[in-house]
């Protein structure tokens, strides 16, 4: 593929990773991903702004096969799949310099070897001329990493933000067309990797009120030449009201937490709160990820194992601790056959759902009348709650 052109002097010369399916060992990426690379030819000074993932060297340097120099490969994010190419790209440019954040330094001298008299640090703020272009850089800590920055190109109007609004989605699109398909792929990617920090980037959303931005050229998935479509999208996601969704992750080993959760979707549904609910034992935790980024309720539903809940529920639960949804209420269900500590051992995982914890409801073998009623109770308390908060 040949570098595609966005601006005069602006091109992506990404790589469209159309076959992997799992990201950091955990993440399943059902449509694949693209780790985006730009480049920006100014009269002066020519940068590089992040490289791909080093399982696609070859592809980002097949594009500079013709470039005969880089002064700056602008790093905004260390992790690898944006990183990891640099040391073949400073080897081909020996004058190059690495331009990123004194946090990104330290990383990438830790993570990639890259010797110190490569870099050139810059505060937030500061700018970098090419010539007729120039580069602002705004330091973004906690998108997702400590040492994240975003680059401004000031007469293209560009953000290049890196991670932050992107999606892992393997396209030959430049641009976000199907906003439907998009949407649904940034916010899987917002609830894996963004969530647990809508705090820090909640501020930073707010920083970029003061940038005139014509295109989001993020690194992974396409670019936007509607911004407002996923800034309002993360505003939603980041500070928005939850809904009135329960997320129902469970298990069941031989049939009893299953007749427990059908009756409780039940009876949530006929109380008009809507449900998600995840079988542990089959599903895509990246969708289950992407329920919690709305949801108002968790309600965790276990059989007992050696004592304690079952160990894809215990998965679920620290995850769902990890990430840090804006979940105002939790609770658990399930079964047992002779005794346990399913609910203590789960309520301990999950100190960082700052949650009102509801009643769980916990039954002997297969659920009878009483478990039912209790199940009817929980639904009634939590379509009460949800009103009461106004979550619609
Ligand atoms: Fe796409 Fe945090 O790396």
């Amino acid at each position: 593929m040949k570098a595609r052109q966005i601006r005069t002097d602006v091109h992506w010369i990404g790589a469209i990773d159309w076959d992997r399916r799992l990201f950091d060992a955990l993440i399943p990426l059902p449509d694949g991903t693209s780790y985006n690379a730009y480049l920006v030819r100014g009269s002066q000074k020519i940068a590089l702004i992040d490289t791909v993932d080093p399982s696609m060297t070859h592809v980002l340097m097949g594009y500079l096969q013709d470039v005969p120099a880089i002064d700056y490969v602008i790093v905004n994010h260390a992790e690898q799949d944006h990183s990891g190419s640099i040391p073949r790209v400073l080897e081909k440019y020996p004058d190059a310099k690495v331009v990123t954040t004194p946090k990104g330094k330290e990383l990438l001298m830790a993570l990639l070897l890259i010797p110190e008299d490569r870099f050139i640090t810059v505060n937030d703020g500061e700018t970098l001329s090419l010539g007729n272009k120039a580069l602002e850089f705004i330091h973004a800590p906690w998108v997702h990493w400590p040492e994240t920055m975003l680059t401004y190109s000031r007469e293209d109007k560009i953000l290049f933000p890196c991670d932050l609004f992107g999606s892992h989605l393997a396209t030959t699109d430049l641009y976000a067309s199907n906003e439907g398909q998009i949407h649904e792929a940034a916010k899987r990617y917002f609830a894996e990797i963004m969530m647990p920090f809508r705090t820090s980037i909640e501020k930073h959303l707010e920083r970029l009120n003061n940038y005139k931005i014509d295109i989001i050229a993020p690194s992974h998935g396409p670019m936007y030449d509607r911004p407002s479509f996923i800034i309002e999208a993360y505003r939603s996601w980041v500070s928005g009201p939850p809904k009135n969704i329960v997320v129902l992750p469970y298990i069941s080993m031989h049939g009893s937490t299953q007749r427990m959760v059908e009756y409780f979707v039940g009876a949530l549904v006929d109380r008009g709160v809507t449900v998600k609910q995840f079988n542990l034992a089959a599903s895509d935790i990246g969708k289950l990820a992407m329920a919690l980024v709305d949801a108002a309720t968790l309600v965790i539903g276990t059989p007992t194992v050696l004592v304690g809940p079952h160990p894809n529920v215990a998965h679920a639960a620290f995850l769902a601790n990890a990430l840090r949804p804006r979940l105002q209420f939790i609770s658990i269900i399930g079964s047992y056959g002779w005794g346990g500590k399913a609910v203590e051992q789960l309520t301990a995982m999950v100190p960082n759902l700052k949650a009102e914890v509801l009643a769980p409801v916990i039954g002997k073998g297969f659920p009878g009348e009483q478990d039912f009623r209790a199940l009817d109770n929980l639904a009634g308390t939590i379509a009460a709650k949800h009103e009461e908060r106004g979550f619609v």
